[in-house]
């Protein structure tokens, strides 16, 4: 689903991956972990095509991201999906619209978008908020219209950036329950964390980070 072959990614002077290689199969949960700066972020990007790597090659489901050009780029991103740490819901439209507008963006019908988006809310949990704003909605809830936005188009690969960094323990545990749900249902997550706690409760597969290098698997 994912294969990364001796990836390097340098920004000016610093060095921020280096030499990395690894393969997430279909299906996998896994975490990506390491102290602040060891490159999580950046190896996520990369996964994206939100940044290009200085060399080496990334595979999504088979495609080199290297050799695909903007159209097709976006249109294998719509497979990926991301979250992150901060939501990044617009904060002036309702749950309703930040899920929706995920679809209408691609030129979706109103009918399909309407009953996917309320299909996504359903499935974490928010059909009661779709018409509130994010302000209006706990850190928790926040970050649930998210993670609805990030699958409601059904996507291959679920990237989640430090999705919990903003939360408490107890929505913590819910919003880890929630990739575990998507997870059962055959999507391939990757979270990226550098959290000890989350990491203690789980039994999933390891990546683990340093200094931009790969420095071992749990
Ligand atoms: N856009 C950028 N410009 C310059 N340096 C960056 C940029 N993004 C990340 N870095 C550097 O790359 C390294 C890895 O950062 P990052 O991927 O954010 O790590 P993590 O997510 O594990 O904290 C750090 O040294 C960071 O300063
Ligand atoms: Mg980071």
């Amino acid at each position: 689903m994912i294969q990364l072959f001796h990836l390097f990614k340098n920004f000016g002077a610093n060095v921020a991956l280096q030499d990395i290689s690894l393969r997430v199969r279909k299906g996998e949960f896994v975490f990506v972990t390491g102290p602040s700066g060891a490159g999580k972020t950046t190896l996520l990007r990369l996964m994206f095509g939100a940044e290009k790597p200085t060399s080496g090659h990334i595979l999504i489901n088979g495609i080199n991201l290297n050799r695909i050009g903007r159209k097709k780029l976006d249109l294998l991103r719509r497979k990926v999906g991301f979250v992150f740490q901060d939501f990044k819901l617009l904060t002036g439209r309702t749950v309703f619209e930040n899920v929706a507008l995920a679809l209408e963006v691609r030129g979706e019908r109103p009918s399909y978008v309407r009953k996917k988006a309320h299909l996504a809310l359903r499935s974490v949990g928010l059909v009661k908020k779709e018409q509130s704003y994010p302000l209006q909605l706990s850190g928790g809830e926040q970050q649930r219209v998210a993670i609805a936005r990030a699958i409601v188009n059904d996507p291959l690969v679920l990237l989640a950036d430090e999705p919990t960094g903003n939360l408490d323990p107890d929505l913590t545990r819910e919003i880890m329950l929630l990739f575990r749900t998507i997870h059962m249902k055959g999507t391939t997550v990757v979270v990226a964390t550098h959290s000890r706690e989350l990491l203690q409760e789980t039994a999933q597969r390891q990546v683990i980070l340093n200094r931009g290098r790969l420095i071992g698997e749990k």
